[in-house]
């Protein structure tokens, strides 16, 4: 592959050619793992199996999970590449068949006559991995899930039984209630401006569907749940699969519309409450909990879509900043204020807090100019008790993942818990920190080693009780 015209496909952004399993032997384990674990940490990321004509970050590339498992305080790694039916496609003909989301390309007709796969929107499955109802999917926000086993394998495309329509696309960032064990997720169509709200119970069955109507198909990428409502945010990005097919900058940033924050009733009765404010964008929520009468929401600023400047192809130096919204249910009233002034992306909290009052959030961070080497060199942790944010530095040169609180079981504090993230540090070489979630003056308690390269990628989940 020569991939030099990709400024998101160089260094430890570059893909990765294998597909490996490292047992304990080969892994090179640095400090103690955390006795009593018993589950797997994976991250889904981009990993381009053939040569692209085209490429936006953080839209494109071939999905590929990422596995430490953990059990009796051993651990073992494999990564797989998602066998999506893109994918299979181009192997079966041995070349690269399909463009970009920023730059479509028609599917050759000798393709589709021989079965190959016809949509022209590859589904990467590359964003996101969950296990929910004893489903492990890996998520991409353009079309169904994909199961795999526990060993990484692939089953399929799933249709959560039949509750995904053909054409519904299923958001890559559902939320767990930890009350009602929900899974509450959306829908949004390529052929309809609207979105509605799914809701799953504990077991992954299909329990109801939240219509939100809009006139214009916004590009929303998270949700955020409370106890009582839904929130996402509708900002003034806007994507035309018209204009990628025909080659054009796809993607539309128009701030004088203003962001919308749309506060939907968990119960979908009651009606939507609409906030309107001046224009920003935002990939991730980091929590949202309701107190006195209002919903607080903590979540990564933007300024606005990163892709309105060469579709995401060059080095885009934005601020990203963690932020504290509060709504307001009576007055309507908007406040917004900035939490840090660290650069970060990727926000996560204790899980065991999802929608409720809490303490920690965590980001992957960076203490340098994001535009030098575009990457992030920490893992930050933001206490909205006392105002401080921490940050650990892997090396100047590092990039760091998203890091995943993985909860003590013999705890119910969030800071008994650990932060896991893949890291990538030259001279250092791939590993996965352990970091203690309340203490992070020591750096990692543990570093499990791999011998060989992760490349970055995106979301990261902790697979509570899953094992080979
Ligand atoms: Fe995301």
């Amino acid at each position: 592959m020569d991939l030099t015209a990709f400024p998101y496909l160089q260094g430890n952004y570059a893909p990765i050619a294998e597909e490996r399993d490292f047992d304990e032997a080969q892994l090179r384990v640095e400090g103690t793992v955390p006795a009593g674990l018993l589950g797997a940490y994976m991250r889904d990321g981009a990993n381009v199996a053939f040569q692209p004509k085209h490429y936006v970050y953080p839209l494109d590339g071939d999905g590929m999970v990422h596995a430490v498992y953990f059990r009796d305080g051993h651990v073992q790694y494999k990564n797989r590449w998602v066998q999506t039916s893109h994918l299979l496609t181009e192997r079966k003909f041995n070349r690269t068949i399909y463009g970009s989301v920023g730059k479509l390309l028609p599917v050759p007709q000798d393709v589709i006559d021989a079965g190959g796969e016809a949509n022209p929107v590859r589904n990467t499955a590359n964003t996101n991995v969950i296990y929910h109802g004893d489903k492990l999917l890996a998520m991409w926000e353009g079309g169904f899930p994909h199961l795999l086993n526990p060993d990484l394998s692939t089953v399929g495309l799933y249709d959560y039984e039949g509750a995904l329509k053909p054409g519904d696309a299923l958001t890559a960032h559902p939320k767990v209630c930890p009350t009602t064990g929900q899974l509450v997720s959306c829908t949004q169509r390529w052929d309809s401006p609207n979105y509605w709200v799914q809701v799953f119970d504990a077991r992954g069955r299909h329990l109801q569907t939240i219509p939100v109507e809009f006139t214009r198909k916004g590009i929303i990428h998270d949700l955020q749940i409370t106890d009582n409502y839904i929130v996402i945010f509708y900002a003034p990005a806007f994507h035309s699969v018209e204009k990628a097919m025909k080659g054009e900058n796809p993607f539309m940033w128009e701030p004088e519309l203003g962001t919308r924050i749309i506060v939907i009733p968990r119960s979908g009765k009651g009606g939507n409450r609409v906030f309107e404010t001046d224009a920003f964008f935002s990939w991730h929520y980091c929590n949202g909990f309701e107190r006195d009468g209002q919903i607080v929401i903590d979540y990564v600023w933007i300024n606005s879509i990163p892709f309105t400047q060469g579709q995401g192809t060059g080095v885009e130096k934005q601020p990203r900043r963690m932020h504290r919204m509060t709504l307001d249910l009576a007055s309507g009233r908007v406040g917004d204020e900035e939490f840090s002034d660290i650069f970060c992306e990727f926000s996560r909290v204790d899980e065991r807090r999802m929608g409720k009052p809490y303490r920690y959030g965590f980001a992957a961070s960076s203490n340098r100019d994001w535009g030098d080497a575009h990457g992030y060199n920490c893992t930050g942790r933001f206490d909205f008790e006392t105002g401080e944010t921490r940050l650990w530095e892997y090396g100047p040169q590092a990039n760091a993942g998203e890091p995943v609180h993985v909860p003590n079981p013999d705890s119910e504090r969030e800071e008994d818990g650990w932060v896991m993230c893949f890291v990538h540090n030259p001279g250092e070489g791939a590993f996965l920190s352990i970091l203690s979630a309340g203490d992070f003056t020591g750096g990692p308690v543990c570093k499990v080693h791999i011998p060989g390269r992760v490349p970055n990628g995106f979301h990261a989940n902790w697979m509570q009780h899953l094992h080979l």
